[in-house]
């Protein structure tokens, strides 16, 4: 088969992983024969420069047109200081919100190879930490009205978290359809002893929660879920969470897998195409050194193959690839730990692709 791939590598160390991850999925590629094609866009500090805009009508144009988007990292400390709507982050923000990608997957699997760099004591992930959280990814205080103005306590800013009934909904369904494929277990997170946008939230959430009565479904305000998932992080399995709580929560689930360097993500909405990005940033203090850990990326690349092609086979030869070299002690310096052989991220997609 052959499929069109919109190409927005981005800033800081978002070009260099994006470089590997395009090199394993062409090996890839060649094994199953499908071929992919490439289209290289600007997004985030580079459009900024180039073009004066972070996303350029051109990039949603071509992404808009694609069969899925690869996206690497976008921003740095050059772009940190200007106006909110001429930030790098925009066109991330504005990509997903073009896209209609309202449904953010983020995966957080420990390998057992790394259970010794998860910060978390060896008994408490013991039996093996497999999240995937769902978080809304185009509503929300990220998407609601923003402002300023006067108050007698001087100058006031305000973002408004706001949610309709469908907004939930849909991302309840995908949060159940999600546990349905996995291990039938969905906590929802929110904050509903406070926020009225929480109780709809809630209340969608057990009307959905009607349809699929196979599902074990939990609740917990978000500040006690960031407890327990320190606590107990191997009895959970699906998280269905808001825009800012996933955003944070899922940081906070990367640390389970020893870094974030290794947590892949993909943006769906209700079409095949789809956004897959890594959950770190750019990190402009690594980039260009050949040290970045290009496997987020490259687990991105596998979630491609599976949510937008439905090549699963393909993703996950690519994925038993990763545990693979990590099993043979392979690790990259945000992983390393003594007695491991450290590589640099050319070579660590080397062992990836020869691997495959
Ligand atoms: C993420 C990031 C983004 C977000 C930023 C860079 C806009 O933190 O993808 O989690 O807040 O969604
Ligand atoms: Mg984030």
């Amino acid at each position: 088969m052959n499929f069109k791939i919109a190409v927005v590598a981005g800033d800081g160390i978002g070009p260099e992983v994006m470089e590997e991850n395009i090199k394993v999925l062409n090996a890839v590629g060649e094994k199953f024969g499908h071929s992919f094609e490439y289209e290289y866009v600007l997004g985030g500090g580079c459009a900024i420069d180039k073009y004066g805009e972070p996303l350029p009508r051109h990039t949603i144009d071509v992404c808009k047109a694609s069969d899925s988007v690869l996206l690497g990292a976008v921003g740095g400390w050059k772009w940190d200081t200007l106006p909110g709507n001429l930030r790098p982050e925009k066109a991330l923000l504005g990509l997903r919100g073009a896209l209609g990608l309202y449904a953010n997957l983020r995966p957080a699997t420990l390998h057992q190879a790394l259970a010794g760099a998860c910060p978390l004591k060896p008994e408490l992930v013991k039996d093996g930490v497999d999240i995937m959280v769902v978080r809304e990814l185009t509503g929300g205080m990220y998407f609601g009205e923003k402002g300023r103005k006067q108050t007698d306590m001087g100058e006031a800013a305000y973002d408004v978290e706001i949610y309709s009934e469908e907004e939930v909904k849909r991302i309840a369904r995908r949060g159940f359809e999600i546990a349905m494929q996995r291990n039938k277990h969905l906590t929802n997170v929110d904050k509903q002893n406070v926020l009225e946008s929480s109780r709809l939230w809630r209340s969608v959430v057990l009307e959905v929660a009607k349809e699929y009565p196979e599902v074990e479904l939990d609740h917990l305000y978000v500040d006690n879920a960031s407890m327990q998932l320190i606590m107990r992080p191997t009895t959970f399995d699906v998280i269905v969470t808001s825009n800012i709580f996933g955003d944070i929560l899922s940081d906070e689930a990367s640390q389970m897998t020893g870094s974030i360097g290794m947590l892949p993500s993909a943006s769906l909405g209700d079409g095949k195409l789809g956004m897959y990005e890594p959950v770190h940033g750019s990190a402009p203090d690594i980039a260009g050194q050949d040290i970045a850990n290009p496997i987020a990326t490259i687990l991105s690349g596998a979630m491609m193959l599976k949510y937008s092609f439905g090549l699963d086979e393909e993703a996950k030869v690519i994925e038993d690839a990763v545990t693979k070299v990590l099993d043979m002690g392979y690790r990259t310096a945000d992983i390393y730990s003594e007695g491991t052989k450290k590589v640099g991220t050319k070579e660590m997609g080397k062992l990836i692709r020869e691997n495959l």
